[in-house]
């Protein structure tokens, strides 16, 4: 019996609304911040990924679905996005637009892991990509949206990783600490980072392996060695994150599984699975797009991917319908004065970019209120006789169970000042 490739999964049917509640919310949150879209072929010449991602890297070494065409070229399935979007970026000559160019993307990546829980051969990722600038303000707002991002699928007891790695100038002297570090710390090193200590020591304090992990802790940090430049960029960055209330845990031996980072890297880490596998992750790569054949250009970026935050919603017992649960009304008749005006009600409040609705039949006040509390509302209009004659509603939080009498135009304002993080996803 044929089965889905291992590390592969069928997205059914009633997995379904979580997968579109997650990409609605990543197109929603791009569209405030103007990130724009843009889709690249799931396959590219091995040539980019090679030098994009990095010869040394587990990635190349190990995971990448590579394979000749009938036409010899050497293709492989993407490993990840970032490399794509820059090849797209120089291709098309985006730095003659108005930098940094703000760009996000959603789709499926390969890569040949072993598999296990969230950890896929074929998975996908959203990321988001802000090429052409070198201000930290641009790594402040990668993080700031990756953050906007979860809260607003109600994602609870994530904590961002943060650290600096440097650039050209400054890793050199660090990495010969760390090869110095190291070579006193042989006999405690995996297989595979005796191998690795001398080609790319930085992605020794990446390794999983218990007794390397122990090894990490008395290694020189990273953040000792930075440049002026680098240290104050840093600093730059740590002050907006104070000032957008962004908490993070310094890491001082977090480096990513990617050779492209410089300076800025950062991963999230969900609530359960701490230290194990991040739910997303990002940095600055200023030298890639020059690597890659452009002219000198920095960037920052992030992604996350797909199957480890529906995980995640799963765990937290989010259910879909509480994602979209922010500007939402369920509108509720007294009387057969009240009914009348539900309709227009409910217009004047999708007008306001609200999601209204309002039950039909006749329904008792009671019925309609529970129907309006499995709706998953956290809004309810109530409207009779009394208000239509006085002109105002009844404004109902579901959440707080508290209940006031205004305008409508009013009670638009309280539901369009609610916050992401207010909405009830707790329920
Ligand atoms: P990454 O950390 O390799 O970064 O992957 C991003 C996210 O994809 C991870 O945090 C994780 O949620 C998910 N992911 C990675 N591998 C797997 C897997 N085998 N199964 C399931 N989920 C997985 C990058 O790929 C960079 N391109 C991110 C970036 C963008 N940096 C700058 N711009």
């Amino acid at each position: 019996m044929f089965k889905a490739p291992r590390g592969t999964q069928d997205i059914l049917p009633e997995d379904q609304n979580h997968w579109r509640v997650v990409e609605a919310k990543a197109t929603e949150v791009c569209r405030l911040f103007q990130y724009k879209r843009i889709d690249t072929p799931i396959f590219e010449q091995t040539e980019l990924f090679l030098r994009g991602v990095g010869e040394g890297t587990d990635i190349v070494e190990k995971q990448m679905y590579t394979f000749e065409d009938r036409g010899g070229d050497r293709i492989t399935l993407r490993p990840e996005g970032t490399a794509p979007i820059c090849r797209a970026y120089i291709e098309h000559g985006m730095h003659n637009q108005p930098q940094p160019v703000r760009l996000y993307y959603t789709g499926p990546i390969f890569r040949y892991e072993r598999p296990q829980k969230g950890r896929m051969r074929q998975h996908h990722q959203f990321g988001v990509e802000a090429i052409g600038s070198s201000d930290p303000v641009f790594d402040a707002q990668v993080i700031d949206l990756a953050w906007r991002f979860y809260r607003s699928l109600g994602l609870k007891g994530l904590t961002l990783q943060l650290n600096s790695i440097g650039c050209s100038d400054c890793r050199p002297d660090y990495l010969a600490a760390l090869g110095y570090y190291y070579s006193d710390h042989v006999n405690n090193l995996c297989p595979d980072c005796s191998m690795r200590r001398l080609r790319s020591p930085l992605r020794l304090l990446d390794c999983k392996n218990a007794s390397c992990q122990d090894t990490v802790t008395g290694a020189p940090r990273i953040l000792d060695y930075l440049c002026q430049p680098c240290g104050s960029h840093f600093e730059e960055l740590k002050g907006y994150l104070d000032k957008r209330r962004i908490g993070y845990e310094l890491n001082p031996y977090l480096v990513r599984g990617l050779d492209y980072y410089t300076r800025t890297v950062f991963e999230i880490q969900p609530a359960e699975v701490r230290g194990q596998s991040a739910i997303g992750g990002g940095g600055r790569y200023d030298n890639l797009i020059e690597q890659l054949g452009g002219r000198p250009t920095p960037a920052v970026g992030f992604a996350t991917g797909l199957e480890r935050i529906i995980m995640n919603l799963q765990n937290q017992g989010i259910r879909s319908e509480d994602v979209w649960v922010g500007r939402k009304v369920f509108v509720v008749y007294a009387d057969e004065a009240g009914k009348r005006e539900v309709l227009a009600i409910a217009a004047t409040l999708q007008d306001n970019n609200i999601s209204a609705t309002f039950t039909s039949g006749d329904y008792s006040l009671k019925s309609q209120m529970r129907q309006a509390g499995s709706s998953g509302s956290p809004w309810v209009i109530v409207v009779g006789q009394d208000e239509v004659s006085k002109d105002s509603v009844v404004l109902r939080n579901m959440a707080k169970g508290t209940q006031e009498e205004t305008s409508l135009g009013n009670a638009i304002k309280q539901i369009g000042r609610q916050r992401p993080s207010d909405w009830p996803v707790d329920r």
